[in-house]
């Protein structure tokens, strides 16, 4: 058996709402595979069918060859979830936390207390292990719960949103921590909002949006999906942004997308050079002073935005970080 997880044509509703439809994919074991997706795109209610806890309306998952339905019991004393929402026990400080997680596994006293201080130096938590959870910072309190995801051993991680909310180096850390468990073995299944997080670590990526599989594939194989280049231009001043955007439009083959942060226009095209010439004369003409203007391959934040129209990161369109015009 390779793969260690199987999802088959999975479909779950709730009410109106379709969150899962039709969903299939299986990851092998030993690999990472991230499910990537924006706010309500069905991520959880995935992780939630398959750490059986809940039912779907339709299809069949399988963790280790045992189906959630039928097996829930194996599956559950086979996987470690660290939830979207860190679960620990802000009066208990991190050791008890684990601990108490070592219990729920029916591990013998000296075997939880061993692995609870083995995984709170995994996590770089050893010197804060007899304090308080609620003196935790939220960077701390995610580590933690990964910490105790890894108390009963499991061979399959399912990680929701693993490092939302964390800054950089924390981020850094803990994705060197799972490569660490995937290099001893462990499959994983990480959902993510990011892009950058699913490149760095997944084998394969399962993009889902709305409830539907959307793409699947390697990094590599879904940026090759989208052909050609993405033309990157930065202007001098924050002024020119739009007017840059609406003068190179006719070059691309989709939507723009303007990131006034960085006062920098992208935007997907099919062409390398005679666009880049093409562009950065329009923009000359026009008296728009620019800052840079090259050529670039598609991240796969260009990739999800031309397979479903929109970002991945809704939070950054609401903030305005992101702006997609046509
Ligand atoms: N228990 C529930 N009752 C009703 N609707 C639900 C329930 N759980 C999820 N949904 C709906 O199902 C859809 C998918 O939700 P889900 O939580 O799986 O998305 P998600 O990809 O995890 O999103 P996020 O990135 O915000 O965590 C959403 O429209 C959500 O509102
Ligand atoms: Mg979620």
């Amino acid at each position: 058996m390779t793969a260690a997880i199987e999802v088959d044509e999975v479909s779950k509703r709730f009410g109106a709402t379709v969150a899962l439809d039709a969903v299939s994919f299986t990851v092998d074991v030993g690999t990472v595979l991230a499910l990537l997706g924006p706010n309500g795109a069905g991520k959880t209610t995935l992780v939630r069918v398959l750490t059986t806890l809940l039912v779907p309306d339709s299809g069949h998952a399988r963790v280790g060859g045992f189906d959630v339905q039928k097996d829930a019991r194996t599956i559950r004393s086979m996987i470690g979830l660290a939830g979207q929402y860190a679960t620990v026990d802000e009066l208990l400080t991190g050791r008890e936390n684990l601990e108490l997680v070592g219990l729920l596994y029916h591990l013998d006293k000296e075997l939880y207390r061993t692995r609870a201080q083995e995984a709170l130096e995994r996590m770089s938590l050893a010197s804060a292990g007899d304090q308080q959870v609620k003196t935790y910072s939220g960077g701390m309190r995610r580590r933690l719960d990964l910490a105790a995801s890894l108390i009963g051993q499991p061979p399959v991680l399912l990680l929701d949103e693993p490092t939302t909310g964390l800054d950089p180096r924390t981020r850094n850390d803990l994705w060197g921590f799972i490569e660490e468990l995937v290099a001893e073995g462990t499959t994983v299944l990480l959902t993510t909002q990011y892009m950058e997080e699913a490149e760095h670590l997944a084998n394969s990526i399962v993009v889902l949006d709305s409830g539907r599989v959307v793409a699947k594939g390697t990094a590599d194989e879904l940026k090759d999906r989208l052909g050609g280049n993405v033309l990157e231009v930065r202007v001098n001043k924050r002024a020119d942004l739009d007017r840059a955007a609406s003068l190179i439009a006719n070059f691309g083959n989709g939507p723009s997308r303007t990131n006034p942060d960085l006062n920098q226009v992208l935007l997907p095209i099919r062409d390398g050079a005679s666009v880049l010439i093409a562009a950065g004369r329009a923009l000359q003409d026009h008296g728009v002073a620019l800052d840079d203007l090259g050529i670039r391959r598609p991240s796969l934040d260009d990739v999800f935005l031309a397979i479903t129209g929109h970002t991945t990161d809704t939070h950054a369109v609401e903030a305005g970080n992101t702006e997609i015009s046509r």
